[in-house]
C-alpha cells in the first residue's frame, strides 16, 4: 500500500471519539447497516434536544420514493434551535459560539451562547411581528456577518423555512428563487464586504423585488453604512426592530419532518432546484458528522471558511457546530486578502484547532509559496478538512506537509447539497489516509458503484457512485416538485440514490471521487449547471447556439469552456466578448465567468439533433485526437473545424 498515512499520534491522543480506530469504525458501520432504525434512534436521542423523543425510525424506502418523501423520526417533536442554543445556556452560556473576523484583519466580534440565544430570539420576535409565520419562506441574501447565521436560526425558531441565496448571485437569480419558493420576507444588508470591495446587496435585492414577487417585508442589516434606496412600508432596518424583540422568545414546536430550509442548487438541466432539508434528520446528521469526523473537543476553535450561501456553510459553520456547542468562526474575507497569509494569520491569532476549506483555495495558496504559511504559528492545528471537489495528491500533500507539518490528519470529506452532510470521509482519529482519497463511508452510508447499465461493481473498480440505503440527513424533496426529485436522483437506477459523481474503489475499499459525470460544473467549489450558462449565452442576440462544458483548470478545478455559434453577420469582437460575460453575470452571478470562448461554425449533433457533448468535452480537455467514431454526426466536418480552433491555456 503506497502513500498510506497513519493517523498522527497527536490526533489520536485524548480523543473523546467513540470511533478511535478502524475496528471501532467497522463495528459502528456494521451496526448502522444492520439496524438503521435502532442505530439512528439511539444516536438522535443522545445528540438532539427533542421535546418529544421519536420512537419511529425510517418510514418508506428508496423503492417507494415516488409515493412521497422519506421520513425519519416521524413522531418526534422539536425545535432545532433548542439543540443549537437553549440547551447550552446552563452548561456553557459564556462560551463563545460565533467568532467573527471581518474583511479587515483583526476586525473581530464574538457572541457567546447566551448572547447568540438572546439575539436569535429578538430577531425571531421581530420577524414574527413583521408577519413571518411557521411554514412560510424567508430568503436570506447576505454576506458573511453573524447576522446571517442569526437570521437562519431566527427563522428556524419560528418554524419558518429559510432559503439562503449566496451573495454573489445576480438580481435575476435572486428573483427566480424568491418566486420559486414564494418568499414573504427577504433579509439582507446594505452592502457586503469582501477583499476591500463592497457588494451592493440591498440594491440587488431592490432589483430582484421589482415586479410581482409577493415579498411583503425586506429586513435590512446595516453593515457598511452606505446610503441605500428605501421602499416605505416594505423595508425595515434591523436596528429599528430587532433590539425591541423578546430576548427569551419561546421556540415554536415543529414536527421532525417539517422543512428546515430550502437551498437552491444547480443540476444538469434547466432551473436550479430547491433542495429541501427537514428538521429532525438534518440536525441529527449535522451534529453526528461534525462531532465524529472532526473529532470535536470542548476547547476546540473550529473554523470552516466557506460561505453560508452554500451547504457547507449551513451544515459546518452554523448547524453542526452550534448543535455541538462548539466555537465556530465566521470569516468575511478571502484567503488572499490582504495577502496570501490570511488563513494562517487567522489560525495564529485565534488559536484555531480545526480548519476546513476547499481544494481550490489550497491550490491557489500553494502556488503563492510556503513562506506565507511558515510566517505564522500553526501549532494549534489538529485536523485539516477539505470539501467541494476532488483534491489532487499534490495539493493534499502540500496541505499535509506544509500547513499541517505532518502533525494533523486530513479529512477529505465527500458530500453534496442533497446529502445534507459528510458521507465519505476519514474519521480524524481513526482512518489512515491516502492523498486524494475520501477514504471510507460514514456509518449508515452504503455506497454502491454501478456500470451505466446498473450492474453492480464489486471489489476494486470504477463506476457511478450510488447510495443504497436512506440516511437521516438526506434531502427529502425538491421544493414544489417531488417528481423532479424522484426523476433526478432515482430515475437512473430505480431504488438507488444516484449522486451524479464517478468514483473508483481500490483494493483497500477506499473511495476516490473522479468528478461529476453529468452536466454539472464545479468551478472553484461553486456548483453551476452547463444549462444555466447556455441559456444565459443564447439570451444574447448575437448568439444563435451555445454549448458549455468543463475543462481541467489548475487552480479552479474546472474552468468553463463555451462553444458558441454566432448569428449570421456577427463577428467575435472584444465588445461581444464583454457582452457574453455580462449576460452570464446578470443571469447567474458574479462568480459565473466563461474562461475560454470559441466561436464555432456549428455544434456537433447527431442526426436526431442532440449535441454530442462528449466530443466537446474531449476537445476542451485537449484530447481532440481521441474522439473515436464521429460517423453518427449529422455533419462530421464541424468537428474538424472545432478541433482546429480549440482554445488552449
Ligand atoms: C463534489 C458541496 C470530490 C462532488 C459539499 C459533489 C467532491 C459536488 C468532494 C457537490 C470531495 C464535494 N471530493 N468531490 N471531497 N466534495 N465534491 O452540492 O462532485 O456544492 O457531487 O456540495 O461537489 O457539490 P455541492
Amino acid at each position: 500500500m503506497t502513500d498510506l498515512h497513519a493517523v498522527p499520534a497527536r490526533v489520536r491522543a485524548g480523543s473523546p471519539n467513540p470511533i478511535t480506530d478502524l475496528d471501532r469504525y467497522r463495528e459502528h458501520a456494521a451496526r448502522a447497516a444492520a439496524n438503521p432504525d435502532g442505530f439512528w434512534l439511539e444516536e438522535t436521542r443522545r445528540r438532539v434536544a427533542w421535546r418529544t423523543e421519536p420512537t419511529q425510525g425510517l418510514a418508506s424506502s428508496f423503492h417507494d420514493i415516488a409515493q412521497g418523501p422519506l421520513s425519519w423520526f416521524g413522531d418526534g417533536r422539536l425545535n432545532i434551535t433548542e439543540s443549537c442554543l437553549d440547551r447550552h445556556l446552563a452548561t456553557q452560556g459564556d462560551k463563545v459560539a460565533i467568532l467573527w473576523e471581518g474583511d479587515e484583519p483583526g476586525d473581530c466580534r464574538t457572541l457567546t451562547y447566551r448572547e447568540l440565544h438572546a439575539e436569535v430570539c429578538r430577531t425571531a420576535s421581530a420577524l414574527q411581528r413583521l408577519g413571518l409565520k411557521r411554514g412560510e419562506r424567508a430568503i436570506i441574501y447576505m454576506g458573511m456577518v453573524p447576522e446571517a447565521a442569526i437570521a437562519m436560526l431566527a427563522c428556524a425558531r419560528l418554524g419558518a423555512i429559510h432559503s439562503v441565496v449566496f451573495g454573489g448571485f445576480s438580481a435575476e437569480a435572486l428573483r427566480d428563487r424568491i418566486r420559486d419558493c414564494s418568499a414573504e420576507v427577504v433579509i439582507t444588508q446594505d452592502e457586503g464586504r469582501r477583499a476591500g470591495r463592497t457588494i451592493p446587496l440591498k440594491a440587488t435585492t431592490d432589483l430582484a423585488c421589482t415586479g410581482e414577487t409577493g415579498v411583503k417585508k425586506v429586513l435590512v442589516y446595516r453593515r457598511t453604512g452606505a446610503p441605500v434606496e428605501w421602499t416605505e412600508g416594505r423595508d425595515v432596518w434591523w436596528h429599528d426592530v430587532v433590539p425591541q424583540g423578546d430576548a427569551a422568545l419561546p421556540a415554536t414546536e415543529c414536527a421532525a419532518e417539517d422543512p428546515l430550509f430550502i437551498l437552491y442548487t444547480s443540476g444538469s438541466t434547466g432551473r436550479p432546484k430547491g433542495v429541501v432539508h427537514t428538521c429532525g434528520g438534518y440536525i441529527t446528521w449535522a451534529q453526528y458528522t461534525h462531532r465524529t469526523v472532526f473529532d470535536l473537543r470542548d476547547d476546540d476553535v473550529y473554523a470552516c471558511v466557506a460561505d453560508v450561501g452554500w451547504i457547507t456553510g449551513h451544515t459546518y459553520i452554523v448547524y453542526g457546530p452550534l448543535a455541538n456547542g462548539a466555537t465556530t468562526l465566521m470569516f468575511e474575507s478571502t484567503p488572499l486578502y490582504p495577502d496570501s497569509g490570511r488563513y494562517w494569520d487567522l489560525v495564529q491569532r485565534h488559536g484555531i484547532t480545526i480548519f476546513y476549506t476547499a481544494p481550490t483555495a489550497i491550490r491557489a495558496l500553494a502556488a503563492c509559496g510556503d513562506e506565507h504559511v511558515s510566517r505564522y504559528d500553526r501549532s494549534t492545528l489538529r485536523v485539516l478538512g477539505t470539501v467541494g471537489e476532488p483534491i489532487n495528491p499534490e495539493a493534499w500533500n502540500w496541505y499535509y506537509d506544509v500547513v499541517g507539518e505532518g502533525r494533523c490528519n486530513i479529512v477529505d470529506t465527500w458530500w453534496q447539497t442533497e446529502t445534507g452532510g459528510i458521507c465519505l470521509t476519514p474519521i480524524a482519529p481513526a482512518t489512515p489516509t491516502k492523498p486524494g482519497s475520501a477514504t471510507l463511508p460514514m456509518p449508515g452510508i452504503l455506497p454502491s458503484l454501478r456500470t451505466p447499465e446498473g450492474r453492480v461493481i464489486r471489489g476494486p473498480g470504477e463506476g457511478l457512485l450510488c447510495i443504497e440505503q436512506p440516511w437521516p440527513g438526506q434531502a427529502r424533496t425538491v421544493w414544489g416538485d417531488h417528481e423532479r426529485f424522484v426523476a433526478t436522483y432515482f430515475g437512473m437506477f430505480p431504488g438507488l440514490y444516484f449522486t451524479g459523481d464517478g468514483c473508483k474503489r481500490d483494493a483497500d475499499g477506499y473511495y476516490w471521487i473522479t468528478g461529476r459525470v453529468d452536466d454539472v460544473l464545479n468551478v472553484s467549489g461553486h456548483r453551476m449547471g452547463t444549462a444555466e450558462f447556455e441559456s444565459a449565452l443564447v439570451s444574447s442576440e448575437a448568439i444563435a447556439e451555445a454549448a458549455v462544458v468543463g475543462f481541467p483548470h489548475p487552480i479552479k478545478g474546472q474552468g468553463v469552456y463555451a462553444y458558441v455559434v454566432l448569428q449570421s453577420g456577427q463577428a467575435l469582437t472584444d465588445d461581444l466578448e464583454q457582452t457574453m460575460q455580462g449576460v452570464c453575470r446578470t443571469r447567474i452571478g458574479a462568480h459565473a465567468r466563461v474562461d475560454r470562448l470559441q466561436v464555432v461554425p456549428g455544434l456537433p449533433k447527431t442526426r436526431s439533433g442532440k449535441v454530442m457533448r462528449r466530443l466537446l468535452r474531449k476537445i476542451a480537455e485537449g484530447r481532440g485526437d481521441e474522439l473515436g467514431d464521429v460517423s453518427t454526426l449529422a455533419d462530421p466536418t464541424v468537428v474538424d473545424a472545432i478541433r482546429a480552433g480549440a482554445q488552449r491555456g
